[in-house]
This record gives structure tokens, sequence and C-alpha cells, in this order.
């Protein structure tokens, strides 16, 4: 049973809300001004129906103070037919969902319902949000903790999310937990790397093909937003979709219907979509490369993770995490090897530092993780190669890399020392970059992937 505050002048209207609330068993207070209303708003009230044209303080401002006192509550907007300006209003004030007036009563009750149920979830977020762990996301920095409240706004709506943020800092973590705290969670989670799938099969993929549709379609195949209906398709690295598929999406983003490759007739498919990139997709759409109109159709909700080297206090959190998840609930971490992990900026973000962990795990063996148990290049300042000639560093690193890998560990230094150069050479733009290098641009983001790199996504 819930409880709902009706403010509004109207004796009739608050009638009805009451009628229906009590009929769906909640209970409802009225009160017929902001004035009164504000005063009866306690602790207890799940949810407010608001009049925005009432006697003394208007409604708007009257939502204002609501949302300052209580910014969890949904608030449910009366306006007058034909304001739109007002709907507007209230919603980029806060309001949950305007319904207008001559007010019709099932419109008014699915408002409640989903109001409601909004409620319901959050409350289920702000739970772990105090535990500092949503989904197997760890954070209890103030950064991270944006973060949740936001996956708490977004997963009880439909909204198309944009997740930003470096490689390794947990995108597809964050995707997984919105559609896991959605009422989609039963259905499909389908992840889509839109970067590793070859450019003449992205269109296929996606939303299938006709049989005879291309050489090798030898029958109808349905796409991954079909297979995924009723769930969360996740566009992973949706900066590299090719153009024609951009124009694709964009028209399936619009009304959710598209065409299968070879295909005429219009399907649809009803899904949620997280899409993540570590680009900067705003610089794609200046340099032409990105549609500016899928962009803002893309960029409905945007959450930006932050690098690990911005919320350092979440470390020791994440070890701990990490060794519990690798069945080491209790082992023990030198005071001087957490130091070591605190002192470092961690490039590749919270990947690099479960690498990091799973290797100390190992190299420990049943003993305390020491800081000689983390990988070498924690230990080391940055530019730590500064005049030393090419056959001291290749003598350095070899006597650092590890026992029967060290063929890998050295090519990787220097690899990520050409990258770098190439990179800063190339003012960040990886097209110049791998042009130079004369290696295509997913190996050279592979490489920067892996070696915690970054270059155009972001500066
Ligand atoms: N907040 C977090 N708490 C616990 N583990 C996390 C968190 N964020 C990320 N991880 C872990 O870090 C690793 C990288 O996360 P994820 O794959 O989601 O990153 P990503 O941003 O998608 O990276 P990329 O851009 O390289 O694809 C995963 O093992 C994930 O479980
Ligand atoms: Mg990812």
């Amino acid at each position: 049973m819930s409880l709902a505050l009706v403010i509004d002048d109207e004796p009739t209207i608050c009638w009805a809300f009451r009628q229906m609330l009590e009929g769906r068993g909640h209970r409802a207070l009225v009160a017929p001004t902001a004035e009164e209303g504000l005063a009866a708003l306690t602790p207890e009230v799940d949810l407010v129906v608001l009049d925005v044209r009432l006697p003394g303080m208007d409604g708007l401002t009257a939502l204002r103070r609501i949302r300052e006192k209580r910014p969890d509550l949904p608030v449910i907007v009366i306006t007058a037919h034909g304001t739109m300006q007002t709907a507007v209003e209230a919603i980029k004030s806060g309001a949950f969902e305007y319904i207008t007036k001559p007010v019709d009563l099932a419109e008014a009750e699915s408002a409640v319902a989903r109001a409601l149920e909004r409620r319901a979830v959050s409350a289920e977020v702000a739970k772990h949000q105090a535990e500092g762990d949503l989904g197997g996301l760890v954070g209890s920095t103030p950064a991270m903790q944006e973060v949740f409240k936001k996956i708490g706004a977004v997963c009880v709506t439909d909204a198309t999310v944009i997740v930003t943020g470096e490689s390794g800092t947990g995108k597809e973590l964050v995707a997984r937990a919105i559609h896991a705290n959605s009422k989609r969670a039963k259905k499909n989670f389908e992840p889509i790397n839109c970067a590793s799938l070859p450019e003449g099969l992205v269109e296929s993929e996606l939303f299938g093909h006709e049989k005879g549709a291309f050489t090798g379609a030898v029958r109808t195949k349905p796409g991954r937003f079909e297979a995924a209906n009723g769930g969360t398709v996740f566009l992973d690295e949706v900066g590299d979709l090719p153009q024609p598929a951009q124009a694709k999406l964009l028209r399936f983003l619009e009304d959710r219907s598209f065409t299968r490759v070879g295909g005429t007739e219009r399907l649809t498919a009803d899904v949620r979509i997280v899409a993540a990139t570590n680009r900067d997709l705003r610089r794609l759409v200046a340099d032409g490369e990105y549609r500016e109109d899928l962009y803002y159709r893309l960029n409905v909700v945007a959450i930006t993770l932050p690098p690990l080297r911005d919320r350092k206090a979440d470390v020791p959190r994440l070890v701990a995490r990490f060794l519990q998840d690798g069945g080491h609930a209790g082992k023990a971490v030198s005071e001087a090897a957490l130091e070591t992990m605190l002192a470092y900026d961690w490039p590749g973000n919270i990947r690099e530092l479960r690498n990091a962990v799973e290797q100390a795990v190992v190299l420990s063996r049943g003993g305390p993780i020491l800081p000689e148990h983390l990988p070498p290049r924690l230990q080391q300042k940055a530019g730590g190669t500064d005049g030393e000639s090419a056959k001291q560093l290749v003598e350095r690193w070899l006597a650092e890399a590890p026992e029967g890998a060290a063929w890998d560990a050295v090519s990787d230094r220097w690899e990520k020392l050409l990258v770098e150069k190439a990179l800063a050479d190339a003012k960040g733009s990886l097209s110049a970059a791998s042009r130079r290098l004369g290696i295509n641009r997913a190996t050279l983001r592979r490489k920067m992937e892996r070696f915690g790199l970054r270059g155009e996504a972001e500066t």
C-alpha cells in the first residue's frame, strides 16, 4: 500500500483520484493549495499528484519545492489542455509525468502505476547504493554514487542510454546493471560489439537478412534486434558503427522499425538500447564521421564513468571484491602493496586493476600480496625511460619481466612507447597514427586498449 498526496483545488479531481487510488488499495491525502500540500508532505508520501494551476503558490514553484525536499519522489503534474509549454516546464523541473485536463482516468491510473513502480525499484537501488555495490558495480566515492543514482533513475524507463568512459571503466557492467534492474530483466541482454563486426555484415547482423539477400544468405536469418525482443540491446563501441548502419540504426531508434537486408517488410522490435563508447562522439560528429542526428538520438541519457585515477578511494574496495570473486576473500594485502596501487594512475582503469590483482594472487601463492607481486609498471615513475639507451632499456625490462613471459612483457613495453609516440605526433588522431604506423585502426585501437592509452576519444 502506498500513500499519495493529491494537490488540487478542484474537489472533483481530488475525489476522482482518491476513488481510483483507494480502489487500488492505496491511501490518499488531499490538499487544496500548494502551501497545504507542502505542509502535508511527510516522509511517508510515495507519490504526489499536483495541479499546476493553484490559488496562491503556483504548481511549478510547488514542484520545485517538492523536488528540493524529496528528490526521489515521483510527481505527476496535471496541466490544462493545450498548455504544452507548462508541461515541458514541469518535465524539465523534474516531474515524473504530466497528464492533461480533462483528466482521463485510465491515463491517470497508468501514470500512477508507473510512478509507484519506479518508487519500488529506486528503493531497491538505494539499498545497494548504501552498500556501495550495485549489480556487481563497486563504488562508494561520490562520483560513482552519482552514476548509481543515474542508473536508478533510468532503469525504470525505456530511455536510450549512452555510457561513456575510458577503456576498462565498467561501461558494459553499467549496461548490464541497467538491464538487470529494469522490467526487461527476465528477457535477453544482447551485447553487440560494433567495432568487431566485419563492415559488410553489420547490417545483416543487427537487422537480419532475407534468404538470397547476398551470396551466402542461404536462409532467412533474424537479426540481433529481433533476437532481443522484449529485452535490452547493448551496442558496444557504437562510435565505430559504419555509416550505412548508422542510417539504419537512426531509423530504428525513431520508431523501433526496420527491414531485414534484402527485405521489404517493415518489422518492429521492442528493445531498450544502451550504447557505449570510449570515443568522443561529438568530435566524430564534428569530423563528419558520425551522423549528428544519430548522436542526438543516442544521447538521451548520458552516463559518464570517471577514470579510476579520479576515484582512487574505491581501490581498496575493488581489490577486496576481486579477491572475493576469485575465491580468496580472506587473502591479506600488505600495506605497501596497497600504497603502490594507490600511487598508480591505472590508465587501463578497473580492468587493469582486476588483472593486477588476479596476477598478484597467483604470484603471492599462499602469502599476503606484496608490492613485488604487482606488475613492474606500478613501481615506476611516469616517464621512467628518460636517459636510458635502447640497450639499457631492454636489459632493465628483461630483468623486470616475469620468468617465462619475457618476450611479451618486453615487446609490450616498446610497442606501448611506439604507439604513444605515434599518437602524440598525430595529436591523438587515430587515423593519422594508424596511417603512419601502417597498421589498421582496429589494430591500433586494440593496442591502445591493451596499453591503456587514449587517443582522440579523450584528451
Ligand atoms: N565499478 C566496478 N566494480 C567492480 N568491477 C568493475 C567495475 N567497473 C568495472 N569492473 C570490472 O572491470 C572490468 C572492465 O569492465 P567493463 O568491461 O565493463 O569495461 P568497459 O568500460 O566496457 O571497457 P572497454 O571500453 O575496454 O570495453 C570487468 O572485469 C568488470 O567486471
Ligand atoms: Mg566494454
